[in-house]
Parts: C-alpha cells; structure tokens; sequence
C-alpha cells in the first residue's frame, strides 16, 4: 500500500469521508445501516479518529454524545437506543434498563452492559490535534471518563485483569474464548425471540443459534436483577477475564495520565489503577500458547485461545513477557493479518465473525503498539494488509484472513475510520 498512488489514495480518502457522513444521524454515526441502527460504545469512540481527520468538531460532538449517555454509577453502556428502530434485536424493551440499579434518572434508553473503553484514548488523540480548540472540551469530559474507568476498577476488576459479563462486553461477540464458559450453563427458559442480524448478513457469517440463545439468557439475567453490578458478580455463570478490556483500560489509563497532566488534575488514583491492571495482565498470560489469554473466573482456568486481542498487550504499554514469537507464527499463516482468531486451531473459521476474520480495529490497535515498541516490520506488514484490504475490497465490517473476502455489513463506520486515522497514507500518526 506505501506505494499506493497519491489519486487513489485521495479517492479512499473522499469514500472514508462519504461513509462517515453517511452513518451520521447527527451528533452520533451508527455503526453502519441496517444492521447496526444505533449507537454503539467502542464504535463511536473509533468514528472520532475518523472525524479528527477532517472535522475536528464533529469528533468531540461524537465523543460528547456517547459520555452524555453514562450511568450515574459510571457505566457506559455498549449501545445507545436514541430512536427506536425494528430491524434490531435485542432492543431497548429487552434489555429493560429503565429502572436498573446505577443508571439514574433521563438518561437515554440503553443496554445494560459496556464495551472495550477505547473513548479516553481517542479524546487524547482529538485533543492533541488541536489542543487549544479542544482543551476546554477535553476538561468538560474530564469527570466522565474519571467515573468510567473507576466503575470498571470497582466492578469488573477483582481479579486485576477486567471482567465481563457478557460476550458483547468484550466486543468480540463469538470469540472462541468464550465457548467454555458458554457450554458450563443451559439456557433454560429463554423467551422465545427471533433474530434479525441474520436478515442483515449471511447467517454463515453470524454467530451460532446455540451463541444466540445465550447471549439473550444473560440479557435476561441482567435484566432479573436490575443490572445490578453486584448481584451479577456474585450469581451469573459466566464471568471471564478479558484480554480486549484489560489492555485498553490499561491503554486508556494511561492515556488519562496525559489528559490529567495537560489539564492539571491529579494522577495518582489513575497511576494506581495502571499498577493493578499490569498485575491483572499476569493472570492472562498462558505459558503453553505463549500469549495472553482469556480466563474464566468461574472454573479458574485459562481458556488457551490465541485471538487477536492476545496482542493487544503493546497497545496496553506492556514491554515484558511478550507474545511476539506466537504473533511471528499467526503472521506467517495468514495471507491478510490479523486474523482473530488462530488460523492452526480447529475451531478456526475464516468467515464466522469473531472465530477467525481480519478486524480493522484491531488491527490498528495491535500495530500501532507493535510500532511504539519498536517492532516496525510487524507494524508495517499489518498496516499494510489492512490498507490493502480496504483498498481492494471495501470498507467491510470484516474480512477474510485467507482470501480478503469482505464480510458482514458493509460501509462500515469503523473501517473508514481507521482509514482516516490509521491506514491511508495520508493518515497522522496519532
Ligand atoms: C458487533 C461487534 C462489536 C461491535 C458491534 C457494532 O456486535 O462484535 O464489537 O461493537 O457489532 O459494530
């Protein structure tokens, strides 16, 4: 791609900014249309990178509108329901939040469960592109992002590495990881309910109906309790460490040391919390894969799954204990990288979702910490795939680590996004 031409470069530019444009349903973008209808956590956090790139004030307006829908407890919810839309489910109705304990009063109809907290992270990256424009909305979001990354300390991480209680929290909904502590409970007496992503997508792309049927009992457990926090910890089975949000907690924690600094606040419950989480970061890592992992607090074990949020641990600021020989091997078995999930297991599969296919997101993560621990070769290979990926094939939700095939919903925000903000060659670094 580094020797992608200037025109073809500008013209990915102008469709990055057209899709962009085109999932904004003013002040939030939806990840993308049909599929996706509202506004998710992770996902409007990435679109502020894209937006940095040629409307800085539409960034922050992104980032505002995802924080103004935190719970009073902290928590920021993966998805936003503003208008009600019937081409998803599970929707506002079945999530059931309105009373959950720790949401408080007028806040915006929401799930009852978070996602990777990446937002600290891109509220540094627009801050630094114009610092005098953005101080004054960087202080105003101050406070905010204080209380979520204290609620993800107080709740989620009492084994140091951070938990969830739900697939979707990971973000990494069908990941192989998660598969053991699936298959430890039978979802019994879950409502009869019907599926509409498989009306979006081809269903060999989607997660499995027995996923499903889970995914929609631990709503309803969620839901049974309150969403309470506690009352979730202690009784749901399943509850399992996470490499996708201990890194970028640790990521974004340290990225709230620099945000705490330029704003003059203090840092030391922030420096804290980075301690506690490189001591949790331990608990992940599997001698026998040579990589982090997943571990299921339920059984105690680790998972052995070698994914793509194993190399999230530079991104995370970690320089010791690193899994770089089993990224060489995933890298040389793959013709695009990252796949998500070990191309050399059997559960591998290069079109369903999480189990296996090439996520953009990911990929910028991985390589822009690969690249500040001086690991350039590898950086650059995994830049290079990703922008050759949407070069070739569109701005896809996923991709297929054999043969490129662009999967899922397409005109996805999160891929342009990273387009704009990582992969074009027009791209500053952040
Ligand atoms: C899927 C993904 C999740 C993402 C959401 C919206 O659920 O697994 O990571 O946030 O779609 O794009």
């Amino acid at each position: 791609m580094f020797d992608m031409t200037p025109d073809r470069a500008e013209a990915l530019d102008g469709e990055a900014r057209r899709i962009l444009r085109l999932n904004d349903r003013g002040g939030y973008t939806v990840p993308t249309e049909g599929l996706y209808p509202y506004q998710w956590n992770w996902d409007s956090a990435f679109a502020a990178l894209g937006f940095a790139a040629f409307d800085l004030d539409r960034a922050w307006t992104e980032l505002e509108t995802l924080m103004a829908g935190q719970w009073e407890n902290g928590m920021l919810p993966h998805i936003q329901f503003h208008k009600a839309d019937p081409g998803y489910f599970p929707g506002a109705d079945v999530w059931g939040t309105e009373d959950a304990v720790g949401k408080g009063p007028g806040r915006v109809a929401s799930s009852g469960i978070s996602q990777p907290p990446v937002v600290a992270s891109f509220a540094l990256s627009t801050y630094r592109r114009d610092e005098a424009a953005g101080l004054e909305r960087l202080r105003a979001l101050f406070p905010r992002l204080m209380g979520l990354h204290r609620w993800f300390i107080t709740h989620r991480a009492e084994s140091g590495a951070v938990a969830i209680t739900h697939p979707w929290e990971a973000g990494r909904d069908n990941a192989p990881d998660w598969d053991g502590a699936m298959a430890a409970f039978e979802p019994e007496g879950v409502a009869p309910y019907t599926r509409r992503d498989t009306g979006h997508v081809d269903p060999r792309m989607r997660p499995t109906k027995s996923d499903y049927d889970r995914y929609i009992w631990l709503v309803q457990f969620g839901r049974d309790r309150r969403w309470d926090d506690a009352a979730i910890a202690a009784e749901s089975p399943f509850r399992v460490a996470d490499p996708t949000m201990t890194f970028t907690l640790m990521r974004a924690s340290r990225d709230m040391v620099e945000i705490a600094r330029a704003l003059g606040e203090p840092t030391q419950e922030i420096e804290g919390w980075i301690a506690r989480l490189e001591a949790g970061a331990e608990t992940l890592w599997n001698a026998g894969t040579a990589c982090y992992d997943s571990r299921d607090l339920r059984s105690g074990q680790l998972t052995g799954c070698v994914s793509n949020a194993s190399f999230l641990s530079w991104w995370g600021g970690l320089r010791k204990g690193q899994p770089i020989d089993t990224l060489r091997r995933v890298l040389a078995a793959a013709s695009y990288t990252v796949p998500s999930f070990d191309p050399a297991h059997p559960k591998f599969e290069s079109l369903r979702y999480w189990r296996g296919p090439v996520w953009g997101i990911m990929n910028m993560m991985i390589s822009t910490g690969l690249k500040e621990a001086g690991l350039i070769d590898e950086a650059d290979r995994i830049r290079r795939d990703t922008a050759g990926l949407i070069s070739d094939k569109g701005f896809a939700e996923y991709f297929d680590p054999q043969d490129g095939t662009p999967a899922g919903g397409g005109t996805f925000t999160w891929t342009a996004a990273i387009w704009l903000g990582w992969a074009s060659p027009n791209a500053k670094e952040l």
